[in-house]
């Protein structure tokens, strides 16, 4: 009998039986080896027991370790109450399916406040992602607020809860940071406190072989702060490997962006990650920026260069005990953010704060 096949003007653009060309990368940028599971051995650093008794707490020694020698881990026992994270989770999962049911793929006109797109942001020489993306500021927090979404009618409460929490724990690892490289108190205080919502949804794929959620890349911040929930796909480059970030109920995974790797002096690395598909896995995400603000000037910190004076380096008493030359030139963190198209097409209304 013959049918006819008829394009289904409900389906979004996802619920497809086969990956449309626009979505196929050209084989060197595609997963290889997606059979072969890949290894999982990210450190998994506990901040409760952050109490020191010689020199650093088990926590900084464990986060300095991570930061120099892989660039992600993921924290447990952070104190961030499991019901602000679900509400998140809850809230941006009905913001996704709130969007339009729409077969084509090109971005929703950018509204004050917010960008959403459903994966036309960050292609590469025309190809898509397979994702659908949402991301806006928080900083500061009461003057973004009002212009987030108002639908979901929680999505305001909910997203600031979560953000605040977020904002403590980012300061606490920045401290903790801070003092494993034995920079001064407080260095990170003025130049650390904006944050830049990213959210994802990534939907189950027919041929995860062709596709990506997101191509590698490194963060254009201080930190990521990223909330996985139970869902794999991340990965992390590690002694030239794709290996897996696990999924750990409740943990956070935190990965050191390139200005931070900048002020290390490339004592920490900013490791270079990515999203692969699934058939059969819905994987969402919430990624928090924790960025520099944008009249900062991004250098390596001065006592982990050899420019120093030496009753500074004396002082300095860091872990990381080689000095060297600064690899980095000084730059304005705006300057690098329009240079780099840091958020790629969206860098321009990123950087001018959306409104
Ligand atoms: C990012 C990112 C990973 C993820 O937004 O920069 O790497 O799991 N996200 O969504
Ligand atoms: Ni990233």
């Amino acid at each position: 009998m013959y049918t006819e096949m008829k394009e289904d003007k409900g389906a979004r653009w996802f619920e497809l039986e086969c990956v449309p060309k626009e979505y196929i990368f050209p084989t060197e940028y595609r997963p290889q080896n997606l059979e072969s599971p890949v290894c999982d051995s990210i450190p998994v650093i506990s901040l409760a027991n952050s109490k020191a008794e010689n020199g650093h707490s088990q926590p900084v020694e464990e986060i300095l370790k991570a930061s120099q020698e892989l660039g992600f881990f993921q924290v447990i026992n952070h104190g961030i109450p499991e019901k602000t994270v679900t509400d998140a989770m809850n809230v941006l999962k009905e913001f996704f399916d709130m969007q339009v049911k729409d077969t084509t793929t090109e971005t929703v006109p950018r509204k004050k406040g917010y960008i959403y797109t459903n994966s036309t942001d960050f292609a590469k020489d025309g190809v898509h992602l397979w994702r659908e993306n949402f991301k806006h500021p928080c900083h500061p927090l009461e003057e973004c607020i009002h212009l987030w979404p108002d639908t979901p009618t929680r999505y305001q409460e909910v997203i600031a809860a979560y953000i605040v929490e977020i904002q403590k724990l980012s300061t606490r690892i920045l401290e903790m940071i801070c003092e494993g490289l034995g920079l001064e108190q407080g260095y990170f205080k003025d130049t650390s406190e904006v944050q830049f919502l990213s959210s994802n949804f990534y939907p189950p794929c027919p041929d995860p072989s062709l596709t990506l959620g997101i191509l590698p890349h490194v963060d254009p911040s201080l930190i990521t702060i990223l909330y996985q929930g139970g869902s794999t796909g991340l990965q992390v480059i590690k002694d030239g490997q794709w290996v897996n970030v696990g999924a750990i109920p409740n943990a956070f995974v935190v990965n050191i962006g390139n200005q931070l790797e900048i002020i290390s002096n490339w004592k920490f690395k900013s490791a270079k990650h990515r999203v692969v598909t699934s058939t059969h896995e819905t994987r969402r995400s919430i990624a928090t920026f924790v960025n520099p603000s944008p009249n900062c000037i991004i250098e390596p910190a001065k006592n982990l260069v050899n420019e120093l004076e030496p009753t500074l380096y004396k002082a300095s008493q860091n872990l990381v005990n080689e000095l060297e030359p600064a690899l980095y030139k000084p730059s304005q963190y705006k300057e690098y953010v329009l240079h780099s198209n840091a958020f790629g097409d969206d860098t321009a209304a990123i950087q001018n704060g959306l409104r």
